[in-house]
């Protein structure tokens, strides 16, 4: 890159971090994850390592953290309060312990383990045993003076009071005001329930509430205040230990973690981190990680600092759980029901602790609406054991000189080339060649040696395995090929003579079938069993059905406007006509269906409900399909006529409230002999 595209992108970074600081600290309203901003923060950073003469005078890199907000007092704290370096796994936590121990040889060292709150880091002075004033962190040097709301936080001392221990005439406690999750999740229905602004986390609703003028908005907000270190102390407390001091403070009334423990090594401090991560979800108060500090005191100070960063403490957090990356490609894949789907192939990334390298982006619409194009940073979420998904594309991060691809859908399948289509009103696309898409096999011959299909009892999932795998099925017209394999198909494990002979027998006897299992079984998107009769009573023969046109398919009763376009397309995907040549080439006959004029009830939905005492159900069903009425579940205005057997329930009542004919079974039965049908 050359300089004036570095300069543009650390500026285009400045300003990005500028507006999620501004939305985090002024507006308690963060867009992002706080991985996500680190990162951002973290490109800037490498950028200016690389490119130390173009560092900007304004770059979020030299400052340490929120802005001092103008509407409070600003106080100089005595002891600045830093931040910690971050560790993010074993190999960086082990590195840490090193440099420690180097620096500190022939001592022991012990580790004290905390937990990380997510709150706001506040200094508070108690003078002669009187809490008299509470500050912000700010920005490390100066912050504000919050006291007239600190004071209304229910679990933080005012007095400090002990039985053994003696009160100092100073003390600077440091800690975190956060707002536990239980209050949050109170606070923020009552908001909604105010009609007023909900907050995005127990972080941002501490914040928010700790910024207010009047002092009763925060007294009513659920806050707690957790102390986790000793600023100043007059005169010295005596304690030797960091973990020592913690008790300590907890003696004299403060709330410290609900956890925290002494580690004899680093190894010990691991399996600690590991156990608090699985504790995380049922501890009281959010954490983002843990804190590992040297406990002795004594070696805090021979170890002391670096820039602005302890040398004997660090954050171990958690694993984020959401990363940015780039998108290297994007591939469509074809479902076994031939639907395509995109996945991004992505610039391997960790996220919630497993690296994600692919990433599905569901369908064209979710393509356009994030418009993620080859080459995009984009913002991958994962959160639980949920799959990862892609959250936000950083539009802002294209850089002017390179090429950012759109992705458009593909015109043929990337499986079988046969033509991708997309009615209008559906969200995914599907590959056309369902009778012939090798990602569709599978499916395909399930459905088509399904019991109301071709009806191939024989023919289960097992042998569809193995004949798969000995290349004997790559569409369902093989299966009519199968009996010239005889040999191969004897060497399959565990199938004799007998189960051979028998599969054989099977397929030999499903040639004779009817126009409408035949239509069933092609496994047409959304022609199922009744619209397959539909069709087979209104064309009569396949080669009707074959040159029908889009009018002609709609006119059909049960068939809808987008399963029209489906069958359409079924018909003119190349493939499809070649397999279903082959079938009938194969011997596939059928006596023509129930002619037309015999449908009496063309169109009309019936429904059937109770017990029926002298026919089951599905013959009920058959005889209606038969005359042309369509059977459904569900009573409504359209539905022209209820079978109430016995126990009817709810169906009658419904019907009888929208005035629509009722009959009892054997009216019912009197009228399907009229037509012709039944006993
Ligand atoms: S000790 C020299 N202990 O983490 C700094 N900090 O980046 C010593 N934090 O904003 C800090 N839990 O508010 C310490 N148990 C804990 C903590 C903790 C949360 C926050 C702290 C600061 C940030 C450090």
């Amino acid at each position: 890159m050359d300089n004036t595209a570095v300069l543009m992108q650390m500026r285009q970074l400045i300003q990005l971090l500028a507006k999620h600081n501004h939305a985090y600290y002024v507006m308690d309203q963060p867009e992002i994850e706080d991985s996500e901003y680190d990162q951002l923060f973290h490109q800037l950073k490498d950028l200016e390592q690389q490119h130390p003469d173009l560092i900007q005078s304004d770059t979020p890199t030299l400052k340490v953290g929120g802005e001092a907000q103008s509407k409070f007092e600003s106080i100089t704290h005595t002891v600045p309060m830093l931040s910690l370096g971050n560790v993010f796994n074993q190999e960086d936590l082990f590195a840490f312990a090193r440099r420690v121990e180097e620096r500190l040889p022939q001592q022991k060292v012990q580790y004290d383990v905390e937990l990380k709150f997510d709150g706001l880091a506040i200094s508070l002075w108690y003078e002669q045993g009187q809490l008299t004033r509470a500050v912000t962190r700010g920005d490390g040097e100066t912050g504000e003076l919050i006291t007239h709301n600190v004071k209304t936080i229910r679990n933080l001392p005012k007095f400090l009071s002990s039985n053994d221990a003696d009160i100092p005439a100073l003390l600077e406690v440091r800690g975190e005001v956060l707002m536990p999750k239980a209050g949050f999740e109170k606070l923020n229905l009552e908001q909604a329930a105010k009609g007023e602004k909900t907050f995005a986390n127990p972080r941002n609703a501490a914040a928010g509430s700790l910024r207010q003028l009047d002092p009763n908005i925060a007294a009513a907000r659920p806050l707690a205040f957790y102390a986790y270190g000793i600023a100043q102390c007059q005169p010295h407390h005596g304690l030797s230990t960091i973990s020592a001091s913690l008790d300590w403070l907890n003696q004299l009334g403060f709330a410290i973690g609900e956890q925290h423990f002494v580690c004899q090594s680093i190894e010990e401090v691991q399996q600690r981190y590991e156990e608090i991560q699985q504790l995380r979800p049922s501890l009281k108060v959010e954490i983002d990680g843990m804190v590992i500090k040297v406990d002795e005191l004594k070696q805090q100070q021979q170890l002391g600092f670096l820039s602005r960063e302890p040398r004997w403490a660090t954050a171990y957090k958690f694993p984020a759980v959401a990363a940015l990356t780039q998108v290297e490609q994007i591939d469509w894949q074809v479902g076994r029901t031939g639907a395509l789907t995109p996945v991004a192939r992505l610039n391997p990334v960790a996220v919630g602790g497993v690296t994600v390298s692919n990433v599905t982006l569901h369908n064209i619409g979710e393509i356009h609406r994030l418009d993620v194009r080859i080459g995009d940073t984009v913002s991958v979420y994962r959160s639980g054991d949920v799959i990862p998904k892609v959250d936000k594309v950083w539009v802002e991060l294209r850089k002017a000189d390179q090429d950012y691809v759109q992705i458009h859908l593909p015109e043929q399948c990337p499986v079988c080339s046969s033509p991708v289509v997309m009615p209008e009103g559906e969200a995914l696309a599907r590959c056309a060649g369902g009778l012939y898409c090798a990602a569709q096999r599978i499916e395909a011959i399930r459905h088509f040696v399904s019991r109301k299909a071709l009806d191939i009892e024989g023919l289960g999932d097992r042998w569809v395995e193995s004949l798969l795998h000995l290349n004997l099925l790559n569409d369902v017209a093989d299966i009519y090929h199968l009996h010239e394999h005889r040999e191969k198909l004897l060497g399959i494990e565990k199938m004799g003579e007998k189960s051979v002979q028998n599969l054989l027998d099977a397929i030999e006897n499903s040639k004779k079938t009817s126009l409408a299992a035949l239509i069933y079984a092609l496994g047409i998107r959304g022609v199922g069993e009744t619209t397959a009769r539909m069709l087979a009573n209104s064309f009569q023969n396949l080669e009707a059905l074959q040159a029908a046109d889009l009018e002609a398919l709609k006119k059909t009763p049960d068939v809808g406007d987008i399963t029209a376009e489906w069958i359409l397309d079924f018909f003119r995907a190349p493939h499809n006509l070649e397999v279903l040549d082959r079938l009938l080439a194969a011997g596939l006959h059928w006596d023509a269906p129930t002619a037309p004029t015999r449908q009496p009830l063309n169109g009309e939905s019936w429904v059937i409900t109770g017990t029926l005492s002298q026919l089951s159900r599905d013959e009920a069903t058959q005889y209606l399909q038969a005359l042309g009425a369509r059977v459904s579940g569900s009573v409504s205005s359209k539905t022209k006529c209820l079978v109430a057997g016995e126990n009817a329930g709810s169906k009658l009542e419904k019907a009888e409230k929208l005035g629509i004919t009722v009959m009892t079974e054997t009216e019912f039965l009197s009228l399907m002999a009229e037509y012709g049908q039944g006993l």
